[in-house]
């Protein structure tokens, strides 16, 4: 029998005994109603008999006699009787019911203590099955893809199964933090090497060359700017990956956080000219300084990516119920192959272009995280050299 069947069957096993239940139960209010009345009315028929004088009956002794008369007769009658008789089946039937499920719900914990008696009984040291999976674990190579648990016991099969899932997992998250630590040690050591030439060549030549001092210095000021924004989005993936980044959220106005945004980048950057297209006051929930920070690090890329001169449109809107907002430019754009992973880590469509303004491929990556925890997603439009449209859809 498969489980969709047994949990039919119990639950039709179920339904009868509730409305055998319900019916015994109702037939027991009945009786006791029918026995009341039944009481009520021989009593009323009996009482002429009962009558007291106590000139002829000074201490009670006749009514005494009456009433046990009277009592005797109404407890001993036929229909009194059959409707006891009647009352006591029933609750016999009833009480073996109750007993019966009383025991049909304590059975899993009858089981349970079962399953641990026999589990404690095992002696795991002389079983050597135990002996064979605890070796076969050690074994194991965090990083060998192709290493797979197996003792060949057929017993053992359904839990090396899920060893080997949790394993496969393990190395998944191992190797993308390896590539992480490695990747973010070859972006660090671009700008260290390049401050280390200038520092040399001021070293050698500078004290005198007016025009080599100049240029040092400017060349490391960039690349210590540079420096130190990647350490920034290191920091921010590294706690973020740790779960160290609160996200806070608060209901918030989304055209006042666009609107801001959009201000605070046509003040920065004179290069090109900014337009907001916002519905009226679109209510948000969420994390609003996260938020904002991902609207930045989509109208930093605009800036980056896209001729001076050119205009970048912040848009606002409800789109399928939900609060969304967008940056759009007129650009260099991405083909299809690129879009697809724009959004993993240190990933760039045009690694020479990109390094050179300045780009370590991690902005989006920081976006996407935050965006995750919106339980939000990005829709990216983009053609080359027409432009590109990235929305976000809490
Ligand atoms: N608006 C855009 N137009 C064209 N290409 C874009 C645009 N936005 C992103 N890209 C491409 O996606 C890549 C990843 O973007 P991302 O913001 O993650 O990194 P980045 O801009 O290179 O560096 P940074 O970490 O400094 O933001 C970019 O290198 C670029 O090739
Ligand atoms: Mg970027």
């Amino acid at each position: 029998m498969n489980k969709q069947e047994t949990k039919t069957r119990d639950k039709r096993i179920r339904t009868g005994s509730i409305a055998l239940r319900i019916a015994l139960g109702s037939a027991l209010y009945l009786l006791l109603a029918f026995v009341i009345v039944d009481l009520v009315v021989l009593w009323i028929e009996a009482r002429p008999q009962i009558a007291f004088d106590p000139v002829l009956d000074p201490h009670g002794k006749e009514l005494a006699v009456t009433l046990f008369t009277v009592c005797k007769e109404i407890v001993t009658g036929g229909r009194f009787l059959l409707l006891l008789q009647i009352e006591g089946v029933v609750i016999l039937i009833k009480l073996v019911l109750d007993l019966l499920r009383v025991r049909a719900q304590l059975k899993p914990l009858d089981e349970i203590a079962q399953a641990a008696m026999d589990l404690s009984n095992i002696d795991v040291s002389s079983d050597d099955r135990f002996a064979k999976l605890e070796t076969a674990i050690d074994r194991l190579s965090p990083a060998d893809e192709g290493e797979v648990l197996s003792t060949g016991d057929a017993e053992l099969e359904g839990l090396e199964g899920a060893v080997n899932n949790m394993i496969g997992r393990m190395r998944d998250a191992y190797k993308q933090q390896a590539r992480f630590v490695s990747d973010a040690s070859h972006e660090l050591r671009t700008p260290i090497a390049v401050i280390k030439g200038y520092a040399d060549m001021l070293d050698r030549w500078g004290k005198e060359d007016e025009s080599i001092l100049e240029e040092s210095i400017a060349a490391i000021k960039t690349e210590s700017d540079n420096m130190q924004h990647l350490v920034e989005q290191l920091l921010f993936l590294a706690r973020g990956d740790s779960g160290r980044t609160p996200v806070e959220k608060a209901d918030f106005s989304l055209t006042d956080m666009m609107k801001e945004a959009c201000s605070e980048s046509a003040m920065i950057d004179e290069q090109h000219s900014y337009r907001l297209d916002a519905a009226e006051d679109v209510q948000a929930y969420g994390d609003v300084s996260l938020l904002k920070q991902t609207a930045r690090i989509l109208i930093e890329n605009a800036k980056k990516y896209s001729p001076e001169g050119t205009e970048i449109v912040l848009g606002v809107k409800m789109k399928d119920g939900r609060p969304c907002f967008s940056v759009e430019d007129s650009g260099i754009g991405m083909d299809r192959e690129a879009q697809a992973h724009i959004f993993e880590r240190f990933y760039r469509a045009d690694d020479s272009r990109a390094r050179s303004s300045g780009g370590t491929g991690l902005g989006l990556a920081i976006a996407k995280w935050i965006v995750d925890r919106h339980g939000g997603r990005f829709e990216v439009v983009s053609r080359k050299d027409i432009g590109t449209r990235i929305s976000v859809i809490l």
